[in-house]
């Protein structure tokens, strides 16, 4: 069940955390995986990691909030890997701060914005764009993108322009689920609680988690591997949160 050998995958942002357990996680199940970071030195580390475990993967760094450099990347995999059959759109970005000390919005500026937007909203529209030709020509294809609990409720810690960025990701999903249905394409959102890599040193760390701890990147790596596989072919158009019960919607 949900083996993913002869598939071609494409994570974006998995130089570290999320990205990365997800990059692992479909290594493991046989994709063929391509880890793309901004930072070339983490998409090598990962691509490191997977290789030692004897996965298949390939480092590719580009900025996905650059749609010319998305266009070659995708067309550099098609050409090497083959056809991207899974994309994650993982890469993501609160803003200059810290994930936990984001500024409120009355000290925010312009420019924290317009960076939160590029990476998380218009990268997932350039990355989904440039997949879909060939997914709808070879009716089959996987999209996943990773939101946030913030993108669905109120919470007062400074996040309401990535909330925004993260909302948006959400409604145009849904569209992406019912507009490429019909070509065997299938488009669903992980709606994320906290997850960290490392959560030592963090004060009361557990408040408000009811399942008692933070999330570990392999926590939303098990969805990505069942909504990447060919058994998850009748899930699509959802927005499935994975937060330790920290948000029930
Ligand atoms: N970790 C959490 O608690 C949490 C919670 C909710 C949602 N999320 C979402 O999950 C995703 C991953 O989060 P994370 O905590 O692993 O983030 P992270 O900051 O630890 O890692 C993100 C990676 O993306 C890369 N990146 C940033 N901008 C990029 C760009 N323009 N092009 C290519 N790569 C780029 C960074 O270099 C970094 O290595 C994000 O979309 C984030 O919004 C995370």
């Amino acid at each position: 069940m949900f083996q993913l050998n002869g598939k071609v995958a494409l994570i974006t942002g998995a130089g570290q955390n999320v990205g990365a357990g997800i990059a692992r996680a479909l290594a493991r199940q046989g994709a063929t995986v391509v880890v793309n970071d901004f930072h070339a030195d983490r998409a090598q580390r990962t691509t490191a990691e997977i290789q030692a475990t004897g996965g298949t993967a390939r480092a590719l760094s580009f900025d996905v909030s650059d749609f010319d450099a998305v266009t070659a990347a995708i067309h550099d995999i098609t050409e090497h890997e083959g056809p991207v059959d899974i994309l994650v759109n993982n890469a993501g970005t609160g803003g200059p701060l810290t994930p936990l000390a984001m500024a409120p919005f009355a000290r925010s500026s312009a420019a924290d914005w317009q960076r939160i937007f590029a990476v998380n909203l218009y990268g997932m529209l350039n990355c989904s764009r440039v997949v879909l030709d060939n997914m709808i020509e070879r009716r089959f294809g996987r999209i996943i993108t990773i939101a946030s609990g913030a993108g669905q409720t109120g919470m007062n810690i400074g996040v309401a322009a990535y909330a925004a960025a993260k909302s948006g990701q959400i409604g145009f999903m849904r569209h992406l689920a019912a507009e490429n249905a019909p070509y065997g394409i299938t488009a669903n959102t992980i709606s994320l609680g906290l997850v960290l890599s490392d959560a030592s040193g963090l004060p009361n760390p557990t408040d408000g988690i009811p399942v008692g701890r933070i999330g570990v990147p392999e926590d939303p790596a098990y969805l990505a591997v069942y909504l990447a596989s060919d058994e998850a072919s009748w899930t699509t158009g959802q927005t499935i949160g994975v937060n330790g019960g920290s948000l029930m919607l």
